[in-house]
């Protein structure tokens, strides 16, 4: 397993890598999510980077950078066995060096849901996964479906910018209860790992009234709500019932849809979704 720092590095590395080439995009501070990108990737590819890089570009002033969890030997370690070919740990000066100042930003798809409550996020994202792109040149890119509207944008993104890259969205790998799997879930501590439940518990209840037939979407956001509102630790930030695509908000629910909602449990902001149709 190759490991690279800076772009140097990276671009000697990048040319020892025959055949087709897929990366899997992380922050770091893996888990069953990542790993199961990883294999998925290595099964679809000849070989298989990974980027780990906390980016500091998409967290607001107010958010967690500083505490975000970091362990790079314990990720090695994980990923040791899965054959990875190659990493790639920058640190934010290779990324971002002194008079930096180019952007990649993807418009209206970036405005509602965590782009209403985390404003220069998507920018953030975008613009790093850009350079992620350029830089490793893969043939395909794995993400998870948890972040539902990151994988839309990039998308978005891939497209405009004629990116010759096979996007793949896998799907959101769940601990025995239902709560989805997150670097995040790191910080609930004492019983607010139970209530965060909630959001699977939720979504759950919205999507087994779709099945019933509930095709009202402001009956399906209410049933969720409704659900939030029993956990006193649940704070919801948004709760959604959109269009896969456009992320616009239904009235009915016709054709591919998504259920969507980020919730702070104590002082923890977890997001979470549901794929209907
Ligand atoms: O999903 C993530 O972990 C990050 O947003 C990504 C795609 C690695 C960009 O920093």
């Amino acid at each position: 397993m190759m490991i690279a720092s800076s772009i140097d590095e990276l671009q000697v590395a990048r040319r020892l890598l025959d055949g087709t080439v897929g990366l899997v995009p992380t922050m770091g501070y893996l888990h069953e999510g990542h790993l199961s990108l990883i294999r998925l990737a290595k099964s679809e590819c000849d070989r298989v980077a990974i980027s780990i890089f906390v980016n500091p570009t998409q967290f607001g002033a107010n958010e967690d950078l500083s505490k975000y969890p970091r362990d790079l030997e314990r990720d090695l370690k994980l990923i040791d066995p899965l054959g990875v070919d190659l990493v790639w740990n920058p640190t934010p000066e290779v990324m971002y060096p002194p008079g930096y100042q180019t952007w990649v930003e993807v418009e209206s798809l970036t405005r509602p849901l965590e782009g209403s409550m985390r404003p220069g996020h998507f920018k953030g994202v975008t613009t790093v996964v850009a350079k992620l792109f350029n830089a490793v040149q893969p043939h395909r890119a794995y993400f998870g479906q948890k972040d539902a509207q990151q994988a839309a944008v990039i998308r978005q993104m891939v497209r405009d910018l004629n990116f010759p890259i096979e996007l793949v969205v896998c799907p959101t790998l769940r601990e025995a209860d239902g709560l989805a799997m997150s670097s995040r879930n790191k910080y609930l501590e004492g019983a607010d790992r139970q209530s965060a439940t909630v959001l699977f518990r939720a979504l759950s209840a919205a999507k087994s009234a779709y099945e019933n037939g509930e095709r009202d979407a402001e009956k399906l956001r209410a049933l969720m709500k409704e659900v939030l509102a029993s956990e006193p630790k649940a704070n919801p930030q948004y709760v959604s019932c959109a269009d896969y695509d456009t992320l616009e908000e239904l009235d009915t629910v016709k054709g591919k849809s998504l259920l969507s909602m980020a919730v702070l449990i104590g002082k923890t902001r977890l997001i979470d979704n549901f794929v209907l149709g």
